[in-house]
């Protein structure tokens, strides 16, 4: 990376950055991690595209202790600039894209609680590490990822905001990508989700050929799983389309 890169001072998203306390974490919190992954890896081996399961192995994953960020991030950081960075919680939108923009993943240090182990609202390690920070070691969804942060930032119109918010939702928390004569995951919010990946593997969700145009007009439903979700047929497709979208955004900038 740069030194320009290096150098980044973040305004937005400062007051959340915090410090992984790694020994502080009790054993209860290491098995409940343990357990989320051995429910999840046999899904996983069959059924993440090979760009997730090649950066899960460039992280370093351990089956068996929560993930130290820090570690994550030097494993990371090389390859794609990169980092897994502490974050207090749930971010506003300006600090989330700030960072971003900054190649730095928002990264929540909480574990879930055993009785949330299939779901859990708040945002929480396992999700985000687990689900998201794989990918991150893939060049071309890194860049994508970055550019969709470094665009976001510039926008105020809450409009173009909820719509490019549905390309992140139909991508990184819930894509599917076409590998072969089969259809994979690499969304974090399947990933990470045993109810999500079992309803798309019984045929319970509706998989439709990846389009800019009908993901950026099919709002997101938060809390309810999935009955449409969009295949692209390589991270190059998500590449130029956020450059599609950055080109439309600045075309018609919002009448205020
Ligand atoms: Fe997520």
């Amino acid at each position: 990376m740069s030194n320009a890169m290096k150098s980044v001072k973040l305004t937005a998203a400062a007051s959340y950055l915090i410090e992984q306390k790694y020994d502080e974490y009790r054993p209860e919190e290491h098995a409940v991690w343990a357990e989320l992954v051995w429910r999840r890896r046999p899904h996983i081996e069959s059924f993440a595209c090979r760009e997730y399961l090649e950066g899960y192995e460039i992280i370093g994953l351990k089956a068996d202790k929560l993930p130290n960020l820090a570690a994550i991030s030097a494993r990371l950081k090389p390859r794609t600039g990169w980092n897994a960075t502490p974050v207090s919680g749930f971010l506003p939108s300006d600090a989330f894209f700030e960072m971003l923009a900054a190649r730095m993943f928002p990264t929540t240090t909480k574990p879930r609680s055993r009785d949330s182990l299939e779901y859990t609202p708040e945002p929480d390690i396992f999700h985000d590490v687990f689900g998201h920070v794989p990918m991150h070691a893939h060049r071309v969804f890194a860049d994508f990822l970055q550019h969709y942060g470094n665009v976001c930032a510039k926008i105020q119109d809450k409009e173009t905001l909820e719509r490019l918010g549905r390309l992140f939702w139909y991508t990184v928390e819930f894509g599917l990508i076409r590998e072969g004569a089969q259809t994979k995951m690499y969304g974090s919010g399947i990933i990470s989700s045993q109810g999500e990946c079992s309803n798309i593997l019984e045929g319970g969700c509706e998989v439709r050929d990846f389009s800019l145009d009908e993901v950026l007009n099919t709002p997101v439903k938060v809390d309810s799983i999935h009955h449409l979700l969009f295949a692209i047929e390589s991270f190059d497709q998500i590449y130029e389309a956020m450059h599609e979208a950055e080109k439309r955004v600045l075309a018609s900038p919002p009448t205020r």
